[in-house]
């Protein structure tokens, strides 16, 4: 005899392969509290509105809390039998309070149950990943506070460019993460609507409250459209592509870190732990988490992927496919909120090595850009200039120096231009000073940007 809910139109039992193919109780067992939530606010409105009477209230009420204790105690037995989070939870509620529990489903359907569960935890989910993207934020300001002057060589093409501080290069990652927080915080306008109330999708005879519903769940509003509103995964669309740029940002961080670490670089080191050696080789000191945090964006990007191929030309309005959301989605939240708590933890554990980065600055003609840039406010044009300091540039390169090793004289031979206020020019500090505006290097205008996010932060 089977117990499953709709029995009585079918003839013969599932087989046990279908019963787990079909099954997403193991991971939606997660909603179960969004769950709870959702049918206590529904009860309440289906009373209010005179559909149910108090006592299926007090004892819907009464049953739900006590499946609540069970499931956080781990007394709850979740069954492959009731299929989901929703059945397994409602049959339960059955079995304490009797028909009550069955009244429970009036005017409702696990198409808008589960899509609300779904938004009810993402939106918790995306006030969890705001506060770890502050503390990110918060990691990376201290760290560009105490570097706000420190030279680092700046690199395009992965080649020396020009002087920039490591305080600067770490607000660049800053604003990434203000980004990224903005694009949650959009995102979450559009996940705090509510589905309940659309049914299986055209709505329900029942005469039904949906904006009380809304209100008693924190919803900014109801879905418009009934089939719309079960149908819809934009919201975990989003999400993901949202959660997609926060790792392709750690990601980018992580390959900086994993070169900057590299002995032949040696900008940085990273604690111990965030690191492990090698079963075969004892020297080695592996930056295991950067690594880690980089191939997990592969994942991350993956559930996006996936979710929008599980979407396409699925038409209206539920199918069983949109159960395959969900893992994509809790995994995506998941990996990101490990990532973002170690890379909070992992930022303060930088040791920064300025000598390093000082003795890169010294190899690459750091201030080229900077002797051009004095020679056109002489009067040359900016082209001409250009072309007087790549000649300069190779015969320091076959002199085997830098460009301010070179004797007046010798620069003079570029361009009769040149006198000896050049080398105040030619120094790493100058080179940095002379950045002096909004979004410059200069150590000046990073402390100006630091204040600015401190500001930003505390808001
Ligand atoms: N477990 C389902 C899901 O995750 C719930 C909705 C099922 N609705 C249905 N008519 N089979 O999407």
């Amino acid at each position: 005899m089977s117990n499953t809910i709709w029995s009585g139109r079918f003839s013969e039992p599932v087989s046990d392969l279908v019963k787990r193919y079909t099954a997403s109780v193991s991971f939606d067992r997660r909603l179960a509290s969004q769950d709870i939530r959702g049918s206590l606010a529904h009860a309440q409105m289906l009373v209010r509105q005179g559909i149910i009477q108090p006592v299926d209230l007090a004892a819907i009420e009464r049953g739900l809390a006590q499946i609540a204790g069970e499931i956080e105690r781990g007394e709850f037995e979740w069954s492959l039998e009731a299929e989901d989070v929703h059945l397994n939870i409602e049959r339960r509620l059955t079995a304490l309070i009797g028909d009550a529990g069955k009244r429970l489903h009036t005017g409702r359907s696990r198409n808008d149950q589960v899509a609300t569960d779904i938004r009810l935890w993402l939106r918790d989910t995306l006030d969890t990943m705001d506060g770890l993207l502050q503390n990110f934020q918060k990691a990376l300001l201290e760290l560009a506070e105490a570097h706000a002057d420190t030279p680092l060589p700046g690199f395009t093409h992965l080649q020396v460019a020009q002087p920039v501080t490591f305080g600067h290069h770490l607000l660049a990652y800053f604003e990434m993460l203000r980004r990224d927080r903005e694009r949650f915080k959009d995102c979450r306008r559009r996940v705090n609507r509510l589905p309940l109330g659309a049914a299986a999708l055209a709505g329900t005879t029942f005469p039904i409250d949906r904006e009380w519903v809304a209100q008693a769940l924190e919803f900014e509003g109801v879905c418009e459209n009934s089939l719309d509103a079960v149908s819809d995964r934009d919201f975990a669309i989003e999400f993901c592509a949202a959660a997609s740029l926060v790792m392709v940002h750690v990601s980018r961080f992580s390959e900086e870190l994993i070169l900057w670490m590299n002995p032949r670089v040696g900008f940085i080191d990273l604690a111990d732990r965030f690191c492990t050696g090698s079963s075969i080789m004892p020297q080695k000191k592996n930056p295991d988490v950067p690594e880690l945090a980089r191939g997990k964006t592969g994942r991350v990007v993956g559930h996006l992927m996936g979710l929008l191929t599980l979407m396409k030309a699925q038409p209206l309005a539920y199918n069983k496919d949109n159960q395959e959301d969900k893992e994509p989605l809790f995994d995506t939240a998941d990996t990101l909120i490990d990532t973002l708590r170690i890379f909070a933890d992992l930022v303060p554990g930088i040791r920064v090595k300025p000598e390093a980065m000082a003795a890169a600055l010294r190899q690459g003609y750091a201030t080229a850009t900077d002797l051009a840039d004095y020679l056109v406010k002489c009067g040359l044009p900016f082209r001409d200039a250009h072309e007087a300091v790549a000649r300069a540039v190779r015969a320091a390169e076959l002199k085997g120096c830098d460009l301010p090793d070179l004797s007046l004289a010798e620069l003079q031979a570029f361009s009769p231009l040149i006198e000896e206020d050049v080398f105040a020019v030619l120094t790493v500090a100058g080179s940095l000073a002379a950045r002096d505006h909004i979004g410059g290097t200069a150590p000046e205008q990073v402390r100006a940007a630091i204040a600015r996010a401190r500001t930003y932060l505390s808001q």
